[in-house]
C-alpha cells in the first residue's frame, strides 16, 4: 500500500501558491510535494523559493509522466481544467481539481467519464463544504427536520471586486479566458452548497447582467430563479458590484425555516407540519408556535487544507470524499442553464440542450477580447485563504 502521496501542482498562481505553501510546510499528513508546473517561469522561481530543490516543469504532460508524482492538483484557469485533468487520469494519477470543474457541462461530462474509467480518486476543491454551519444546514434539511422544502433564497453579494481585480489577469472576466463571470468564478462555491443542501432544480430562468458595474465582457451580477420537482422555488442572487454586500441563505419548509447568516444557522422549528395545520385548524391565522435552535460554530472548518487532507486520505485509506469531483457537474449545470436562459430569454428545463449551449458559448468565446494586462501585477501570493465571508 502507498505510504505517502507525492503531489504535483499544475498552476502556481494565486490559489496554486497557497496550495504550494500548504504542502511544502508539511500541513498535510501523508502528502509531500513531488513537483510543480507552470508556464510562467516567474512562478517556477517562486515555487523554488518556497520549496528549494523541487522538480519543476513548464509542460504538465511532462510532469504527469515523470514518475515524480502520484496525484495532481490542478489550479489553472477554468477552461483548462477538464483537458489537463483528463490527461492526468490518462497518466494514471489521482486528481484534485480547483472549482469550477470546467466551464461547460459537456467538458465536465468528459472529465467525469475519464475519472470513472481511471478508477483513481477524483475530488474538487469545494472548500466551503467543510464549513460547520453549512454542514449543519444540510443535516437539518436532509434529516427531514425542516419538512418538505418550499423555497430557498440565497443572496450572495459579498463577492465584491474592483476594476483592478478584473484587470489583474488577462484571462479574467473574458469569455475566452474564463468562460463566464461571477457565476463561473466566485459563485461556484455557493451554487454547489445550494444544490448540496437543497438538491437540484428542474428548471432555471435567469438574468445575467454583463458588465453592469465593471468594464468586462461577462456578467458581474446575476439573478437565478429555480423551480424544483416538488414545486418548491429558489432564488439565487450573486454580484461583484455591491458593497458591503450580503451572504444570507434562507430555506423554508413545511416544518419551519432556516437562516444561515453571520456565521450561524438559526432554525425556527415548528412543533407541527404547516400543511396539516392549514387543512385542519379552525383558526384563520394561528400563531406560529416554534422553538428556535441557534447553531453558532466557533471555527470555519478545515477549508482548503481539509479538502486536500481528505483527498490524501481517500488515496491512502479509502476515506469517503467530502467533495467528489463528479459532483462538480451539478453547480455547473445550474450556471450553464442560467447563461442559456439569459441568452435565449427563456426558461430552461434540465437537462438542457448542451449542443446549443456549447455553440452559443463558442460564439462568445470567439468574439472575446483578450485583455492587455501588461504592467499589471498578475499574481498575488495569497498570505491567507479565507473560507466563507459572512
Ligand atoms: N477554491 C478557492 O477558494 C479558489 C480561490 C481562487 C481561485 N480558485 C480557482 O483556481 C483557478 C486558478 O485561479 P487563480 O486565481 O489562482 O489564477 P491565477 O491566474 O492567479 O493562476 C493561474 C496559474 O496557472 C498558470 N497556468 C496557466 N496555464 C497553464 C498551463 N497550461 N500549465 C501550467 N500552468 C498554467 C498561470 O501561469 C498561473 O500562474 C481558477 O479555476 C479559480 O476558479 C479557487
Amino acid at each position: 500500500m502507498m505510504k505517502s502521496v507525492r503531489l504535483g501542482i499544475v498552476g502556481v498562481g494565486g490559489i496554486g501558491s497557497a496550495h504550494l505553501n500548504c504542502i511544502a510546510s508539511g500541513k498535510i499528513d501523508g502528502m509531500s510535494l513531488g513537483a510543480v508546473c507552470d508556464i510562467d517561469s516567474s512562478r517556477i522561481d517562486y515555487a523554488k523559493k518556497v520549496a528549494p530543490g523541487v522538480s519543476a516543469f513548464d509542460d504538465c504532460s511532462e510532469m504527469f509522466k515523470s514518475g515524480k508524482i502520484d496525484a495532481a492538483l490542478i489550479s489553472v484557469p477554468h477552461p483548462l481544467h477538464a483537458e489537463i485533468a483528463v490527461s492526468a487520469f490518462e497518466a494514471g494519477l489521482h486528481v484534485l481539481v480547483e472549482k469550477p470543474e470546467d466551464i461547460s457541462v459537456s467538458a465536465a461530462r468528459r472529465l467525469n467519464a475519464a475519472a470513472e474509467a481511471s478508477k483513481k480518486v477524483f475530488a474538487i476543491m469545494f472548500n466551503q463544504r467543510t464549513n460547520p454551519v453549512f454542514k449543519q444546514a444540510r443535516e437539518i434539511v436532509l434529516s427531514g427536520r425542516l419538512g418538505e422544502l418550499k423555497r430557498s433564497v440565497w443572496i450572495i453579494t459579498n463577492w465584491y471586486r474592483t476594476q483592478h481585480y478584473y484587470d489583474s489577469g488577462s484571462w479574467r472576466a473574458t469569455w475566452s479566458g474564463e468562460g463566464g463571470g461571477v457565476l463561473l468564478n466566485q459563485a461556484p462555491h455557493n451554487l454547489d452548497l445550494w444544490q448540496w443542501i437543497c438538491g437540484m432544480p428542474e428548471e432555471i430562468t435567469a438574468f445575467c447582467d454583463v458588465g453592469k458595474y465593471h468594464r468586462i465582457e461577462v456578467e458581474d451580477d446575476a439573478t437565478i430563479f429555480a423551480r424544483y420537482k416538488n414545486g418548491a422555488t429558489g432564488v439565487f442572487i450573486a454580484s461583484t458590484g455591491e458593497l458591503p454586500g450580503t451572504n444570507r441563505l434562507e430555506i423554508s419548509g413545511t416544518r419551519g425555516s432556516l437562516v444561515v447568516e453571520q456565521g450561524r444557522a438559526v432554525f425556527r422549528r415548528l412543533g407541527f407540519d404547516e400543511r396539516e395545520i392549514c387543512r385542519s385548524s379552525s383558526e384563520s391565522c394561528p400563531s406560529s408556535d416554534h422553538e428556535t435552535e441557534v447553531y453558532q460554530p466557533k471555527g470555519q472548518g478545515s477549508a482548503h487544507a481539509g479538502i486536500i487532507q481528505n483527498f490524501c486520505n481517500a488515496i491512502l485509506y479509502n476515506e469517503p470524499l467530502i467533495s467528489p469531483g463528479a459532483e462538480g457537474i451539478n453547480e455547473l449545470t445550474i450556471s450553464n442553464a442560467a447563461y442559456l436562459s439569459s441568452w435565449t430569454n427563456s426558461a430552461v428545463r434540465l437537462p438542457f440542450d448542451e449542443e446549443l449551449f456549447d455553440r452559443l458559448l463558442d460564439e462568445r468565446r470567439s468574439a472575446s477580447t483578450v485583455k492587455n494586462a501588461d504592467g499589471i501585477q498578475t499574481h498575488r501570493d495569497y498570505s491567507e485563504r479565507w473560507q466563507v465571508r459572512f
